[in-house]
């Protein structure tokens, strides 16, 4: 197990009629909230309506500013940003998923940094991010279980300039608080709703694949996350108002990625960052694109520790162990994982997004590398050229 630092500071308040406090809760952080969200599903559910009634209620004034896209783009957060300072907002409230989230962490940070924002992104002049440690405070409430942005301390933004999508990290981007409501997903279309379950296990699963070895409990804690998961996906989608799964899935979609499931493990986020070259070329929607992603990355990668992936396949899909052939239980998991994401919806091949060889080496070479040595990932580090495998083997 390797050392850890675990700070997981967002105020939670889950369940049944939440939202009816988000008044009481952004009050606390101040009088002047700017309500963001996105292109119009909380507008046609009557959500942003009684958020802002429950603000206006709690003596909070609201300016809003909506039309955040799926992969969010910096021209959205420099307006924002520009909208809070010239209205002296106090607080940013989040009201929608991802997207709208991260699009938030940028504002509530540019508002209080006196350089580019992107900066924290794409780096200064120097290369270098600057680390988060001055921001207007930040609330959520969520309207869908999938990037985990409501306690991460990630915010991914898409630069037109170049279409570069690219993370901030750091405790600085966590939000003081989310309120979820399971209920608020039920207008969620089912594309959405399976999008944002590959996302959740994606989460799950780039933790789970560690060169760590004494890590038994947060392996455990991780197939739990992934197995409730599986289960609960397919009856969200049979059954969109059922209570109960989309309840698992929104509470496993913050534990999936608030980094409770990788205290003492090496994560590999390289389909993550394989993915988004994906997302900002094509624009296509994150957990789709990782449903091509992830099992061209394993299929890839799966020599460098069969045990690992044969445990993956028996504990997590149930398959038996082949002990005479333990690559073949760790094929029959990834096949099975395939399975799935086709039982959900999910694309599992490039050409299910409309996406041809064309750019593969393009999208290689940009795709970020953060080992020191240029390439990218712990588990296995990759180089542009065995990126480029990885998008030919998903063709
Ligand atoms: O824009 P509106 O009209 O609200 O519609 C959205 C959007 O079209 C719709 N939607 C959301 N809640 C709904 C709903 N429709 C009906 N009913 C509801 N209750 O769903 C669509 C997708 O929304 P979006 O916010 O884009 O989804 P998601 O939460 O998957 O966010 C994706 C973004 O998060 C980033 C991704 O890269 C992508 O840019 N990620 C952020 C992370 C983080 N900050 O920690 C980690 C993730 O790995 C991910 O990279
Ligand atoms: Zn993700």
């Amino acid at each position: 197990m390797v050392n850890f630092d675990f700070h997981a500071p967002t105020h939670v308040i889950f369940g049944k009629d939440t939202e009816k406090l988000v008044g009481k809760e952004t009050a606390k952080y101040g009088k002047k909230a700017l309500v963001h969200f996105g292109g119009g599903s909380v507008k046609r559910s009557g959500l942003l309506d009684r958020v802002i009634a429950s603000l206006q209620e709690a003596g909070v004034e609201v300016v809003t500013l909506g039309g955040v896209q799926p992969n969010p783009r910096l021209s959205l957060v420099r307006e924002g940003i520009a909208l809070c300072k010239k209205e002296g907002v106090e607080v940013v409230l989040a009201v929608g998923g991802g997207s709208t989230i991260d699009s938030s962490k940028a504002i509530a940070v540019g508002v209080k940094y006196d350089g580019d924002v992107w900066d924290f992104h794409g780096g200064d002049k120097n290369g270098n991010k600057p680390t988060v440690t001055d921001r207007l405070p930040l609330g959520v409430v969520l309207t869908i279980p999938a990037a985990g942005s409501e306690m991460s301390n990630s915010c991914v933004i898409t630069n037109e300039d170049g279409m570069l999508k690219r993370g901030s990290s750091g405790n600085g981007n966590r939000p003081d608080f989310a309120i979820m409501n399971p209920v608020l997903t039920y207008t969620l279309p089912a594309y959405q709703t399976a999008c944002g379950a590959t996302d959740i296990l994606a989460h799950m699963m780039e933790r789970y694949f560690t060169p760590e070895k004494h890590v038994d409990l947060t392996d455990r804690l991780l197939e739990a996350g992934m197995q409730t998961l599986i289960k609960n996906a397919p009856i969200a989608l049979a059954h969109p108002e059922d209570y109960g799964s989309r309840a698992e899935i929104m509470w496993v979609s913050s534990l999936a990625h608030n980094d409770m499931l990788s205290c003492g493990r090496v994560s590999d986020f390289s389909s993550h960052q394989i993915e988004h070259e994906l997302s900002a070329r094509y624009d296509v929607a994150h957990g789709a694109g990782l449903a091509v992603i992830f099992p061209a990355w394993m299929k890839y990668v799966y020599k460098k520790d069969v045990m690992r992936f044969a445990q993956f396949a028996v504990r997590v899909w149930g398959c038996s162990m082949d002990f005479e052939n333990p690559e073949f239980t760790a094929l029959e998991g990834i096949g099975r994982m395939e399975k799935f994401f086709q039982s959900i919806g999910m694309p599992i091949r490039l050409p299910e997004l409309g996406i041809d060889d064309k750019y593969l080496r393009e999208m290689a070479d940009k795709c970020k590398k953060s080992n020191g040595d240029g390439t990218q990932g712990k588990f296995t580090a990759l180089n542009s050229d065995d990126i480029y495998e990885i998008y030919k083997l998903a063709l």
